[in-house]
């Protein structure tokens, strides 16, 4: 759905509106008043509300069955139970220097004074911190293919035609491998069999010494003593990917035209940074004030995720002067909950000092959702972030080469910036920068 849209159906109808998506939804409400959203997100596990996966089944062709977002009720919990250990505490800080290490060798390839596509690079980034810490693949045949086949399904899923597949079953046709739905369902069968074969040989054998998340979710067990079957872990490990590459990706690429779009923000940011010159310490980097501001307010001002999930009522309820029948699907806009002006003076305005000056509450401000579906990968998502940001702007001089207004358009299940192009000036340490020939 386009911000455009959001906000023109925000101006005529107010903090909540009703939108009829063909036949079979039925209406849906959506709403973006920081109260309306805490009585969804705090009762959606409970009598009130309800947030089924079975609203989430477009994207089943992609991720399978039992991926966490199509799962409900008990399967879901168990299943976010065995995920969550993987992005938080010291798992997670572990893969502190794996990501600098990522952004050093994708920025390094960057030829001096030849301007690069930022999307394509965060992507790069991005894709190869999900193959490495979540699938444990270092280099290697199955981690060129997979990066290769995944980049290029991905890239073709960032098409408006090529989702509609995913929402229009009848549109799934197989007229061989160059009918788009042909063309899909074969790059999925590929990457299918070299997931297949990472699992195989994980099992054959085991290794406890490896810290990546396809290690921790083989050996976990959930409360009846239950591993993961081969599928589980097959839709577990597409759906981390889908979830976590693009998002994160959109996110790198808003905060770094942001940084180079605004002088101020990147002189301060650079301040902040050149005193915290020393080892790569990564918690002391997570706290830094103005980099978490910055972060905060690139999620804020364009959203990756515009809406939360679908939850369901369970019951007849009033809420903000609407009456929902039982059975009613609401949706939090998070868009339009972050462009509210009596909670951000001047909300079209990129200023992260909004978040030094106030804390907001996770009504006000929630770009990971929140409640029983709250984002998994927050926290990875928000490390990744700083630790990508600050690893290029210590290392990397860099300036936006285009002067077209960047705006942010729709991308395939999510949406982000035009693309646009940077380039880099200079690097601290000129060596690993090539300059052209
Ligand atoms: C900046 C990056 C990201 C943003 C803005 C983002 C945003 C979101 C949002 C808005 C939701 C829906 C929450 C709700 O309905 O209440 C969500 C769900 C989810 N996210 Fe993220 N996400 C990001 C990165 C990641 C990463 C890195 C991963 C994992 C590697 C991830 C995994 C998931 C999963 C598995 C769900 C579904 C949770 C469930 O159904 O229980 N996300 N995310």
């Amino acid at each position: 759905m386009p911000f455009s849209f959001m906000r023109g159906c925000s101006h005529h109808y107010g903090d909540r509106f009703t939108v009829r998506i063909g036949q079979r939804l039925g209406p849906i409400v959506f709403f973006s008043n920081p109260e309306a959203l805490q009585v969804i997100l705090t009762g959606d596990d409970s009598e009130l509300f309800d947030a089924p996966g079975e609203l989430n089944t477009a994207v089943e062709p992609l991720l399978g069955a039992q991926s966490l977002f199509g799962l409900s009720g008990d399967r879901h919990r168990r299943m976010r139970q065995l995920l969550m250990p993987s992005f938080h505490g010291e798992r997670m800080r572990s893969y502190g220097q794996l990501i600098r290490d990522i952004t050093e060798e994708v920025m390094s390839e960057r030829v001096a004074g030849k301007a690069f596509l930022v999307r394509k690079s965060m992507q790069k980034i991005s894709m190869r911190v999900i193959l490495r810490a979540v699938f444990g693949l270092n280099d290697g045949r199955r981690y060129q293919q997979l990066e290769r086949l995944l980049g290029t399904m991905l890239d073709k899923m960032s098409n408006p035609l090529s989702v509609s597949l995913l929402f229009f079953p009848m549109l799934r046709q197989n007229f061989g491998p160059l009918s788009p739905w042909g063309s899909f369902v074969h790059s999925r069968q590929q990457i299918d069999q070299l997931i297949y074969d990472e699992i195989a040989e994980r099992r054959s054998h085991p290794d406890a010494s490896q810290n990546d998340i396809l290690t921790l979710l083989m050996s976990a067990r959930d409360e009846a003593g239950e591993a993961l079957t081969d599928l589980e872990l097959r839709d577990e490990l597409m759906t981390l990917l889908i979830a976590g590459h693009e998002t994160t990706a959109t996110a790198l690429t808003w905060a770094l035209y942001w940084i180079h779009k605004l002088p101020m923000v990147r002189k301060q940011l650079l301040n902040e940074l050149q005193a915290f010159d020393g080892p790569l310490d990564p918690s002391v980097l997570f706290r830094l004030p103005y980099l978490n501001a910055v972060c905060c307010e690139t999620l804020r001002i364009y959203p990756v995720g515009m809406l939360t999930f679908p939850r369901v009522t369970r019951s007849r309820l009033e809420l903000m002067g609407s009456s929902l029948e039982p059975g009613t699907i609401v949706v939090g806009c998070i868009y339009l909950a972050h462009h509210r002006e009596d909670v951000y003076p001047v909300p079209d305005e990129f200023r992260p000092e909004r978040f030094l000056e106030r804390r907001y509450s996770p009504f006000e401000y929630l770009p990971f959702g929140g409640g029983v579906r709250r984002c998994i990968g927050m926290a990875f998502a928000q490390f990744e972030m700083k630790l990508v940001i600050s690893g290029i702007l210590s290392r990397f001089e860099l300036a936006l080469a285009d002067t077209r207004c960047v705006r942010s358009v729709r991308r395939g299940l999510t949406g982000g910036p035009s693309p646009f192009r940077m380039v880099v000036k200079e690097s601290r340490q000129t060596k690993l920068v090539r300059t052209p020939s």
